[in-house]
C-alpha cells in the first residue's frame, strides 16, 4: 500500500481492472439520478478526479453530452485516454490546470471516490471551491464516498476500515477493493457525513443533501456509499 497509490501506473491499472461492480450497480446510477443528469442539466459535465475515465466516458455516451475528466495523476489520465476515449470526452491532467475554462462553464459536476483518498481539509476546500467556480448558476454537484457509517462492513467487492476501530475525522483507513479476480488495498481517510455537508455549504453550494442507497441483492443491510449533492 502506498499513500499516493494513484501515482503508480501499476496501481492505476489495477484500479481500472477491478471494474467497480457495486459502484456501477448502486453508487453511480443513484448519483446521476440525484443530479437529474440528462433531464435537468444543461451544458458540459465535469468529472473531477476521473481516474481511468470510465464514468466520464459513460456519461458522454448515455447522455450525449460533452464531458471533461480531470485528474491529478498523469498515469490515470494516460490510462483514461487509452481505454475510455470517445467523441465528446476530453481528459485533462491537472498539472495543466483548468484555467482554460471560464467561470460558470459547466452544467454539472461529479467527484466520485476522490475526497475519501485525501486526508487534508484544505485540499478538500480548494477542490470544491474550484468546482464551484466552474459551475453555472444553480447547476448540480455531487460527490460519492464509501459510507462513513459502514466502516468495517464487508460488501461483496469492498470494505473500508475495520469494525473494531473508532475513526475520527481525517484518520487514515484501509480500503480493500476487489473485482474481476483482482484486488487493490489502498489508504482512504475517514470523514464523517457532517464534514462533507459542511464542505459543500462552506464552498457556497445550496440545497445540500445526502443519500444513502442500500444495495440489496444479498449485500449487508448497511449503505455502502454516501452521496452528497448541492446546487451552485
Ligand atoms: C479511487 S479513484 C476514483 C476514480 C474515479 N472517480 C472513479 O469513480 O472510479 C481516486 C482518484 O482521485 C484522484 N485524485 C487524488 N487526489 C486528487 C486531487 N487532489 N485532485 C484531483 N484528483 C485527485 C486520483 O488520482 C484517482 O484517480
Amino acid at each position: 500500500m502506498t499513500t499516493e497509490w494513484w501515482t503508480s501506473s501499476t496501481e492505476a491499472t489495477t484500479y481500472a481492472s477491478l471494474g467497480n461492480p457495486l459502484e456501477w450497480r448502486v453508487a453511480y446510477p443513484a448519483l446521476f439520478e440525484e443530479l437529474a443528469i440528462g433531464t435537468r442539466t444543461h451544458g458540459p459535465i465535469l468529472d473531477y478526479g476521473c481516474g481511468p475515465g470510465t464514468v466520464a466516458s459513460y456519461l458522454a455516451e448515455r447522455y450525449a453530452c460533452d464531458v471533461v475528466g480531470c485528474d491529478i495523476s498523469s498515469d490515470m489520465i494516460g490510462l483514461a485516454t487509452r481505454i475510455a476515449a470517445r467523441p465528446g470526452v476530453r481528459f485533462i491532467d491537472l498539472a495543466d490546470g483548468l484555467s482554460e475554462f471560464p467561470d460558470e462553464y459547466f452544467g454539472a459536476a461529479i467527484c466520485t471516490f476522490v475526497l475519501c483518498v485525501i486526508g487534508d481539509r484544505e485540499q478538500h476546500l480548494s477542490i470544491v471551491r474550484e468546482i464551484h467556480r466552474l459551475l453555472k448558476d444553480d447547476a448540480p454537484f455531487g460527490i460519492v464516498v464509501p459510507h462513513p457509517d459502514s466502516t468495517g462492513v464487508q460488501f461483496s467487492t469492498c470494505r473500508s476500515g475495520d469494525s473494531e476501530t473508532l475513526y475520527a475525522a481525517g484518520d487514515p483507513m484501509t480500503t480493500r477493493l476487489t473485482g474481476n479476480g483482482n484486488q487493490l488495498v489502498i489508504e482512504d481517510f475517514y470523514w464523517p457525513t457532517e464534514w462533507y455537508e459542511k464542505l459543500l455549504a462552506e464552498c457556497g453550494f445550496h440545497s445540500v443533501r445526502t443519500a444513502s442507497p442500500h444495495a440489496g441483492g444479498g449485500e449487508p443491510d448497511s449503505a455502502p456509499f454516501l452521496i452528497v449533492t448541492g446546487r451552485r
